[in-house]
C-alpha cells in the first residue's frame, strides 16, 4: 500500500474508532516517525484493546525491552500493564523469532483482535518495534482503555549506521543529561552516539595514567562572551566523566541498542591536554584551556616521542571503557603552523624522509604517520577508526571510515577509494547552525540556517557514485557542537524537532519520504516530546 492511501485509512479508522467507542478508549495511530517501510491497515479487523489487566509477554533475552515497554505505555497512557512469560493470547507479545527476515534491525509487528506481537531476528528489532508501538499510542489521554487498530507493520531501517552526535565539551553536561539525550536518540530509532569527549576548552573523560587531563584540562577559568568578543564573563566552566560515570552511560545507551563511539580528536583540538601536560607541546607552553572559540593553533608536538606514547595510552583506556568497534580519532582542524617551526617536529619529518618533493606536503604526511600509529594501536585491540574527512590528506589505512563533514567530496572520494563513510555535512546535519532566519528571536547560535525542510531534503547517497561505490555510505548523522550552547535546554531545543527529520533520512527509503506527510505526522510526535519534558523548537509543529 502507498504511503498516502496508509495513511488516510489509518485517519478515518481513528475516526471511527472513536465514534465507536464514546468516551471509554483512546485510539493509537501508526503515523508515527520514522514512518515504517509498510503499515497495512486491516480495515475489516477488530482492534486490540489494551487495559490495565493486559500483559506484556517477553520471551528470550528481552525482559529489559518488555519493561521498557511498560514504562512507555504507562507514561502515555497511565496504565501499567503486568509482565508475564507465559504464552498467551489477548497479550502484547515480544519474541525474537529467526523466520522474519527483515535484517538486522527489522522486525514485523501483527496487531488483530486477540493481540499484538512484535517479532524480530534480534532484540534490536524487537526495540524497534516497541518503539513503533510507543509512537502509535495516544498520548496523554488517561482513558482506561486504548483501541490499536489491526495492521500488519513490515520495517527495515535504510541505513545500519544511524548517529547523533553530542560536544560535552565546549560546554558541559552531566550524565543525567546524556542520559536524557540517550533516550532522545532512541526515540527516534538513532544506534550511534559519537561523544565528543576531548577538546581544546574542555578534557571530559576520566584517564587515569593522567590525571591532570581532568584535574586541569577539565576546568577553563573563564569563557569569552558572544562570539570572540574579547570580552570574557570570569566564570570557571568544570565538568568530566569518571570512567565509572562513561561506562554506565554505555550500558545505559546498549540497553538502547545504541552504540557510544567516544571521539577523542587528534591531533589539533588539544590546548587542554596541553594546559594538563604541556611538555606534549612544539613550545613546552604555559598552556591554558582555552576561553575562546575557533581553531586552536596549539596542537600535540609530532617530533615528541612521548606524544605517542600519551595518545596509545588514552586510547588504551578508552578502549576500555568503551566496546564499540568504532574509536574516532578526529584528525579534524589541525593548524600546522607550531610543527613548521618545531626542531623537534621538523627532525622527526626528516628522519621519516617526509620532504616538500611528495605530493603531500610533509606536514600533511606527518599528520597521516600520528593518525596511522593510532590506528595501527587501535588494530592491536580490534577496533577500527572514523576520522574526519581532512585525514584523507595525510594518507590512511583501508579500514578507516571517513566522516563527511566539510560538504559531501570527504565521502564521496573516501568510497571511491573503497573506504566506508559516513556524511554529516555542516550543510544540512549541523544542528547548532540556526533554524529561523529571524535570527533575532532565536538563541544564540554559531551561524548559517538549518531548518528541519532541509534536513529532511538531504539524501544522503552522493549522485556522483555509483552503486558499488555507495554501499560505502555507511550512514548519516548529526552533529551538536555546543560553544553557543550552554545549557541542556538548548541542547533540546537544537536538536527537537530537527532529529525527527533526520530520523527519516536514516531510517527511510529515498522514495517513501515525503516532506507534507512528515508535516502532518509530526504533532503526535511533538506530544510525545512535551510528556517527556523535552524542550523543541516550534517553528514547525506546536
Ligand atoms: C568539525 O566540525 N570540526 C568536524
Ligand atoms: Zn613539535
Amino acid at each position: 500500500m502507498n504511503l498516502l492511501k496508509s495513511l488516510s485509512i489509518v485517519a478515518l479508522m481513528s475516526i471511527s474508532s472513536l465514534a465507536a467507542a464514546g468516551q471509554k478508549s483512546a485510539v493509537a495511530n501508526f503515523n508515527v516517525i520514522p514512518m515504517p517501510s509498510s503499515v497495512e491497515i486491516d480495515e475489516k479487523g477488530h482492534p486490540f484493546v489494551i487495559d490495565k489487566d493486559t500483559k506484556i509477554v517477553w520471551y528470550a533475552d528481552l525482559e529489559k525491552e518488555a519493561k521498557m515497554l511498560q514504562g512507555y505505555i504507562e507514561d502515555a497512557t497511565g496504565l501499567k500493564l503486568p509482565l508475564s512469560t507465559e504464552p498467551q493470547k489477548g497479550a502484547i507479545t515480544l519474541a525474537v523469532n529467526p523466520t522474519v527476515k527483515k535484517g538486522a534491525e527489522g522486525y514485523r509487528m501483527k496487531v488483530c483482535g486477540c493481540g499484538i506481537s512484535i517479532a524480530s531476528q534480534t532484540t534490536a528489532g524487537v526495540f524497534y518495534g516497541i518503539q513503533t508501538l510507543r509512537k502509535a499510542l495516544p498520548i496523554g489521554e488517561k482513558k482506561k482503555k486504548v483501541e490499536v487498530p489491526a495492521a500488519t507493520i513490515e520495517d527495515s531501517p535504510r541505513f545500519a549506521y544511524r548517529g547523533a552526535h553530542l560536544d560535552v565539551c565546549r560546554h558541559f553536561f552531566n550524565a543525567d543529561s546524556v542520559k536524557i539525550y540517550i533516550d532522545m536518540l532512541a526515540m527516534h530509532n538513532i544506534n550511534r552516539f559519537h561523544w565528543h569527549i576531548s577538546e581544546d576548552q574542555g578534557w571530559r573523560i576520566e584517564i587515569k595514567k593522567y590525571p591532570r587531563l581532568t584535574e586541569v584540562g577539565g576546568t577553563r577559568p573563564a569563557t569569552v562572551i558572544g562570539h570572540n568578543s574579547g570580552r570574557y564573563d570570569g566564570k570557571p566552566h568544570s565538568g568530566f566523566f569518571t570512567q565509572e560515570q562513561a561506562r554506565e552511560i554505555v550500558q545505559y545507551a546498549a540497553d538502547r541498542h545504541i552504540t557510544v563511539i567516544p571521539e577523542i580528536d587528534l591531533p589539533g583540538h588539544m590546548q587542554a591536554a596541553l594546559a594538563a601536560y604541556p611538555e606534549l607541546g612544539c613550545t613546552g607552553g604555559p598552556y591554558h584551556v582555552w576561553q575562546k572559540w575557533g581553531v586552536s593553533d596549539e596542537v600535540l608536538c609530532a617530533g615528541n616521542p612521548n606524544t605517542l606514547t600519551f595518545i596509545k595510552d588514552v586510547l588504551d583506556e578508552i578502549t576500555q571503557i568503551f566496546p564499540s568497534q568504532y574509536i574516532h580519532i578526529g584528525g579534524d582542524e589541525c593548524p600546522k603552523k607550531r610543527w613548521k617551526s618545531c626542531p623537534k617536529c621538523q627532525a622527526k619529518m626528516a628522519e621519516l624522509g617526509f620532504t616538500d618533493s611528495g605530493k603531500r606536503k610533509p606536514e600533511e604526511r606527518m599528520q597521516g604517520y600520528i593518525m596511522q600509529e593510532a590506528e595501527h594501536f587501535l588494530a592491536s585491540k580490534g577496533r577500527k577508526v572514523i576520522g574526519w574527512d581532512e585525514i584523507l590528506e595525510g594518507g590512511l589505512g583501508p579500514d578507516v571510515t571517513i566522516h563527511s563533514w566539510r560538504g559531501i567530496d570527504g565521502a564521496v572520494q573516501a568510497a571511491r577509494q573503497g573506504h566506508d563513510a559516513i556524511l554529516s555535512p555542516t550543510s544540512h546535519m549541523y544542528f547548532d547552525y540556526y533554524q529561523s532566519k529571524d535570527k533575532d528571536s532565536e538563541p544564540d547560535a554559531i551561524g548559517g540556517y538549518l531548518p528541519v525542510e532541509k534536513v529532511y531534503s538531504f539524501n544522503p547517497i552522493p549522485s556522483e557514485l555509483t552503486a558499488d561505490e555507495a554501499k560505502h555510505i555507511i550512514g548519516v548523522q548529526a552533529n551538536v557542537w555546543t560553544e553557543y550552547i550552554p545549557t541542556f535546554k538548548q541542547v533540546q531545543y537544537m536538536a527537537l524537532p530537527r532529529f525527527a527529520a533526520l530520523c527519516e533520512v536514516q531510517w527511510c527509503a529515498q522514495d517513501q519520504r515525503d516532506y507534507a506527510q512528515f508535516l502532518q505526522r509530526l504533532p503526535r510526535l511533538a506530544a510525545l516530546y512535551r510528556l517527556c519534558g523535552y524542550n523543541y523548537a516550534k517553528h514547525v509543529v506546536k
